[in-house]
């Protein structure tokens, strides 16, 4: 480690830094902000005490268990629309098959009726949405292959003026026709987005895995009453399996000869019920990481993930489950995908750049952008391999003055300091690494600037996201070389502990970022920052065609097609009959699709889209 950085050891070295940064003039209660910025990297000395094992749960805990029977639902859980006055609920029905022969169930067998109402006891208004499954297979001798149970997906849209904002609405899901509904659970939807309204707490993790020390993360995280979370990719680790069921903490180094990267798809539903107490309650907002892409049959990739979760892609006008944008409270996130074309000349580019010309700051101040594999990361692993994206992307987000930029993919914690293109820059964004949730993977401990561990430029792309785009630095401290000889200065924070963060926006300048490490009491903090806007020193480009996907003029669009489905069961029937309804008629289409779907879920899914929003 360079003879420059600051080095400290244990929590109390940290504490004392915190006192230095008060006497240099934070004002908040002792906390820093990026206002007293740049500050001096700090790297926290790895705790030894903490480095047992992390081990997967295995299929016997009761916490993965299916606990339903016949077609109710099980695997519950909230995402957010684009806007507060909507939300996605999905679940599953019926049982998985892995093996010889399995035989799909049919997804037009089970309905998808969501009944909900402001009052538990007066469920009055219903929802109907669509179903699918998917099927994970391996064309190999000795592979088993994987079909999902029923993925149901609703969309929640109220009439004319859609769900109140910041209000609490209890639902019950399922298909009354068999009878087979879930209990009541409850919700609460996102606040106006306004300059003064803001989700108190958004906690965000990433890399979770389903370990004994995810259960703590999570444990962690439900303490701190979220009501927003952000799962920055990399979610079941299902890809360090075999399809018999039989793990590793590192696929490659113990399944050297497998014909195919494997999965064991389970592992997806002991996820999905494992945290259905908490997502069924706290909307949930994911973006891909490479653990999801899990390669099968004819090329087709990420699969589970584009099927098990509701993305609000068409509300905000992507075509695509692996970007998309929507709004909490003045929040606007763009959750962008590392692991498909991300190119100047591609389709997410082009949404993006029209994403980001339609936001209006004085509705959604902050912007906030997610994607898996980071830019910034000081650590040995992973680093610089997502520098294509970072050259293709980064002058837009600039332009448009992103505030903070989450992500995962290095299993450890890192916050930068404010900048853009490896400058220090007061306008830049704040990058923080939040890859820590406790999966079963080797933490991230050693760094690329320590002797010895610059990695060679050659083995740092990621193969699956094509393209060379990390050469030597041409100017800065490190310039002629590819790593630097101490913690870069973009890095203001490092530690290599497991635990999760939480963001809670003050108002239209202050966030508070409190990182949250899992041995330590709830309440205490890791680190934590004010991340203050500069709107007059950082101007951002106007606004070009409008509030497109804002929140204060629901499209009337949608308040008619809600109508059909948010009637009694009666006229929601007779509409399904003359067929008038571009919602039912999705949901018809939807269905109707799954015979061609069996080999493929996510994609025949996938070409549905654009039929119906665009006006
Ligand atoms: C992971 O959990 C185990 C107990 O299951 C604990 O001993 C270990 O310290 C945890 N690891 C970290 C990095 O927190
Ligand atoms: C899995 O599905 C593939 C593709 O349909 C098929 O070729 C293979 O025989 C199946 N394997 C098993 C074990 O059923
Ligand atoms: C799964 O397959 C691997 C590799 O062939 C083998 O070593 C292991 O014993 C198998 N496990 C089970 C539970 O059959
Ligand atoms: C799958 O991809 C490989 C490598 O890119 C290619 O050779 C093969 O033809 C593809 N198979 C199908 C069915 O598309
Ligand atoms: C980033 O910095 C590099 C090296 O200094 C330069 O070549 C490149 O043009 C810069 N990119 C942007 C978008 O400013
Ligand atoms: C994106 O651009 C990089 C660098 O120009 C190139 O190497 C890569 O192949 C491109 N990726 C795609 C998906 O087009
Ligand atoms: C890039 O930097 C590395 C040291 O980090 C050095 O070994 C290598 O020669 C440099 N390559 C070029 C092309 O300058
Ligand atoms: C914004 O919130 C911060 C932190 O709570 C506070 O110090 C500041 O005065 C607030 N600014 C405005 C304009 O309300
Ligand atoms: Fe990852």
């Amino acid at each position: 480690m360079g003879v420059d950085s600051v080095v400290l050891i244990g929590l109390s070295s940290v504490l004392v830094l915190v006192g230095l940064v008060v006497v240099q003039g934070g004002v908040h209660g002792g906390i820093p902000t990026t206002l007293d910025g740049p500050f001096k990297p700090v790297t926290v000395a790895v705790d030894d005490k903490f480095r047992g094992r992390a081990i997967d749960l295995p299929d016997t805990d009761a916490r993965v268990q299916r606990n339903v029977n016949g077609f109710e639902p099980e695997q519950i859980s909230v995402s957010l629309s684009s806007t507060y006055d909507s939300v996605w609920i999905s679940w599953i029905t019926g049982e998985f098959q892995i093996g010889d022969n399995i035989k799909p169930l049919d997804p037009k067998s089970v309905k998808s009726v969501v009944r909900y109402g402001k009052s538990r006891f007066s469920l009055s208004r219903k929802a109907v949405g669509y179903s699918l499954i998917y099927n994970q297979l391996y064309p190999f001798e000795g592979l088993k292959n994987y079909t999902s149970g029923i993925i149901h997906h609703v969309r929640l849209r109220g009439q004319k003026s859609g769900l109140k904002p910041d209000t609490i609405y209890y639902y019950r899901c399922g298909d009354p026709s068999i009878p087979a509904t879930s209990k009541i659970y409850y919700f609460k939807t996102m606040p106006i987005s306004s300059l003064r309204s803001y989700p108190k707490r958004i906690a965000v993790v990433g890399d979770l895995g389903l370990t004994y020390n995810t259960t703590s993360t999570i444990s962690h995280l439900m303490s701190n009453y979220p009501d927003l979370i952000l799962l920055v990719g990399d979610v079941t680790y299902a890809n360090l399996y075999l399809t018999n069921g039989t793990g590793s903490d590192c696929y490659s180094c113990s399944f050297a000869q497998t014909p195919i990267h494997e999965t064991y798809q389970p592992r997806w539903d002991y996820w999905g019920r494992f945290m259905e107490p908490l997502v069924s309650k706290v909307p949930i907002m994911v973006v891909e990481g490479n653990h999801e892409i899990e390669l099968q049959a004819e090329n087709s990739t990420f699969a589970a993930y584009s099927s098990r979760f509701a993305f609000p892609s068409e509300e905000s006008r992507s075509s695509s489950t692996f970007y998309y944008s929507f709004n909490a409270g003045g929040i606007h996130f763009v959750m962008l995908g590392g692991y498909i074309d991300y190119n100047k000349t591609g389709d997410q580019f082009k949404w993006l750049e029209r994403d980001l010309a339609n936001v209006d700051r004085k509705i959604t101040p902050w912007l906030v952008a997610t994607w898996h594999p980071p830019w910034y990361n000081s650590y040995k692993a992973h680093y610089r391999e997502a520098e294509c994206m970072k050259v293709a992307m980064e002058e837009l987000l600039y332009s448009y003055g992103v505030d903070i930029v989450f992500n995962g993919h290095v299993h450890a914690y890192e916050r930068s300091n404010r900048v853009y293109n490896y400058t220090l820059d007061p306008c830049g964004a704040v990058y923080i690494t939040v890859g820590d949730g406790g999966n079963r993977e080797k933490m991230a401990i050693t760094h690329a600037d320590e002797p010895g561990n610059c990695p060679d430029p050659s083995t740092t792309p990621d193969n699956f996201m094509a393209g060379f785009c990390a050469y030597n630095f041409t100017s800065g401290p490190a310039s002629g070389k590819f790593c630097w000889d101490q913690q870069p200065d973009f890095s203001a924070y490092r530690e290599s502990s497991f635990g999760h963060g939480v963001l809670e926006v003050k108002n239209e300048t202050h966030a508070l970022w409190t990182w949250h490490r899992n041995q330590d009491m709830y309440n205490d903090a890791g680190d934590q920052i004010y991340i203050v806007r500069q709107p007059e020193r950082c101007p951002v480009e106007p606004e070009v065609e409008g509030a497109l996907v804002q929140d204060l003029e629901p499209e009337p669009v949608h308040g008619d097609r809600a109508l059909a489905c948010e009637d009694d069961e009666n006229r929601v029937l007779a509409r399904e009959e003359d067929k008038d309804d571009e919602e039912d008629e999705r949901a018809l289409d939807c269905e109707e699709d799954k015979d061609d779907e069996e080999d493929d879920g996510a994609l025949a899914r996938e070409e549905d889209k654009g039929d119906d929003e665009d006006d």
